[in-house]
Formats: C-alpha cells, structure tokens, sequence
C-alpha cells in the first residue's frame, strides 16, 4: 500500500489491515495508552473544498501519532495562483512525509501521487471519499460484527460517497443496492471495477431507481447530500428530482428492524433524511463521524510509518 486512492486498489487483506490496525488504536486511545507512531513526521493537506470531519480528524489523528499536520488551503498556496500539481508534488515532497488532499479533480490527486515521493491520501474528490467509506465499514464491523450475509442500501445521489460505497461494500462483500432517480447513477467505471470485486467477494450489486426496492430488508441505510461541493447552482433542480429519495421514518421502516443508518455528514435535515430517522434510535452518525479519527491514524501509520 503507497497511497489511498481508491479503495479499488487496496487488496482485502490491506483492507482488514486497516481495520485492525484502527480497531487497536481506538482501544489504546480509550484507555489513554499513548502511541507515538509517527513522530517526527509531517502531513501536508491541502484543501480545495470546505471540510469540518477531514479536516479535524487528519489534524488530531497526526498529533495523538506524535505528528504534525500542516493545513494548506488552496487560497493561501500558491496552487491557488495556478502553480501545477507537478511542481506542488515536487516541492512538497521534499518538505513533509505524507500528503492528504481534498480537492475537486479526481486526476489532481493521481497526478500528486504520480509526481510526487510521498504517500498521497485522498480526502475527497468529485469522484470517491474513500477515507470516509473505510470509516463507515469500520462502523458497520463494530456494530454488526461481520459483513457476510449484510445488505447496506444506499439512496439518493451517485456520487462520490455512492462510488465509494460500491468498491468498499464489493470489496469486503457485503450487498449493496443503489437507488438513484434516472441520469444520476453512479459513475459506469466504478460499476464494473465493484461488479469484479464483487465477482471475488460474493457481494451482489443492485441498481435500481425504486429507493423501495433498495432499502427492503437492508441491514444498514445510507444517504448523503443531495447537493454536493460545487454543485451548489444545481441545488433548486436537484431537490425536485430528488423529492421521492429522502430517507424519511416511511422509507426506513421498510429496512430491517435492527437497520443501522449511516451518513457520512454533512447533513441537510428535511431534505436527504428527516429528524426522527437521523436523530432516532437506529443512528450510528456520531460514532460513525469519531471512528474517521481512529481509521485515518491507522491508514497513516500504515502508509508513513
Ligand atoms: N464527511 C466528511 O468528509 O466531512 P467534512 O466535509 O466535514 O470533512
Ligand atoms: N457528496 C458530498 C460529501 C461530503 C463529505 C460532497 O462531495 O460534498
């Protein structure tokens, strides 16, 4: 493992490796067992798009390792100006030990990791969050224990997190159906990447364009924003296409009793999901927001340690 990319390039095996690694961490954290991992060490992120959960949990994540993280926004290096992935891959490498980067072109984070030296960790693009859909895996293991046999339903846009959520559930092989409204489906390459994947695995895939025929029976429900970073001017004609893929208390109940629902947040309440099932009694949000700190400090100390 060099960088996180995608979870498409991970083996399972790299995969559980996170898993554990972040399962002992989070145990040496609770009981205030200090693990200096990387100290000495210094993570560059670099920030082209907003970020609450990226931003804090990469930064706390490097210190309680015995780092140092630098956060470099777009609007105040020179990459802002226009200076070139190539010579930021270049220069950078010679200063930090890794770098995380959240941005809006997919290629920018392949061409930072092609350039560069140091192991390039993707918090984000237009396309994939796979930081974030190892930490919703993670949390689906803590609760359910394992993935066989688990459906996890997901509804609304595809977008990167429905991307992500295609390789990581066709990578550890649990099903996942994908309901989306026509024309928003999830990206054609990332389809067939997860259906080999899942050809491996055992995982089945659904698409379809019923949210009642995605959520029935599902083990854990997923949705996210309607309106993603940068697609703010699309924001009035998406609620309306979307009206009918709000995860609601009547939509939810066609999901397993014990269903957990997961969302990776920021949340729009009365649009993607409602109160009574963000805020019920099957939400695992917060744990699922926390267990971002505990998975990035494993996936650090297994690229940069
Ligand atoms: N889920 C997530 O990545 O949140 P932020 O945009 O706050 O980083
Ligand atoms: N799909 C959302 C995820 C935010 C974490 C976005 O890209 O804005």
């Amino acid at each position: 493992m060099k960088h996180l990319i995608s979870i498409h390039d991970l083996s399972l095996e790299e995969v559980n490796k996170i898993f554990e690694l972040s399962a002992k961490l989070k145990k040496e954290r609770k009981q205030g067992i200090p693990h200096p991992l990387l100290k000495g060490k210094t993570l560059g992120m670099i920030f082209t798009k907003s970020s609450t959960r990226t931003r804090v949990s990469f930064e706390t994540g490097m210190y309680q390792l015995g780092g140092n993280a630098i956060f470099l926004s777009s609007d105040d290096i020179q990459i802002g100006r226009g200076e070139s992935i190539y010579d930021t891959a270049k220069v950078l490498s010679r200063y930090v030990d890794g770098i995380m980067i959240r941005t809006f072109a997919h290629s920018d984070v392949e061409d930072l990791a092609k350039y560069g030296s140091v192991p390039v960790i993707n918090g984000l693009t237009d396309y994939l969050h796979p930081c974030q859909v190892l930490a919703d895996l993670f949390t689906v293991l803590e609760y359910k224990e394992t993935f066989k046999g688990l459906k996890l339903a997901y509804i609304g846009d595809g977008n990167n997190m429905a991307n992500s959520l295609l390789y990581g559930c066709a990578k550890v092989g649990m099903d996942i159906s994908v309901a989306t409204p026509n024309g928003y489906e999830c990206d054609r390459t990332v389809y067939q990447g997860a259906l080999e994947d899942a050809g491996e695995s055992g995982a089945k895939i659904l698409e379809t364009n019923d949210p009642r025929e995605a959520i029935k029976d599902a083990d854990v429900v997923y949705t996210d924003t309607w309106v993603s970073m940068g697609q703010e001017s699309e924001k009035e004609k998406k609620i309306k296409v979307f009206k009918d893929y709000q995860v609601n208390a009547e939509l939810f109940s066609l999901a397993k009793k014990d269903a957990m629902f997961l969302h990776c947040l920021p949340a729009y309440r009365g649009f993607e999901v409602t109160e009574d099932v963000i805020d019920g009694p099957n939400s695992a949000i917060f744990d699922e927001a926390e267990n971002r700190l505990h998975v990035q400090k494993a996936i650090m100390v297994l690229l940069m340690g």
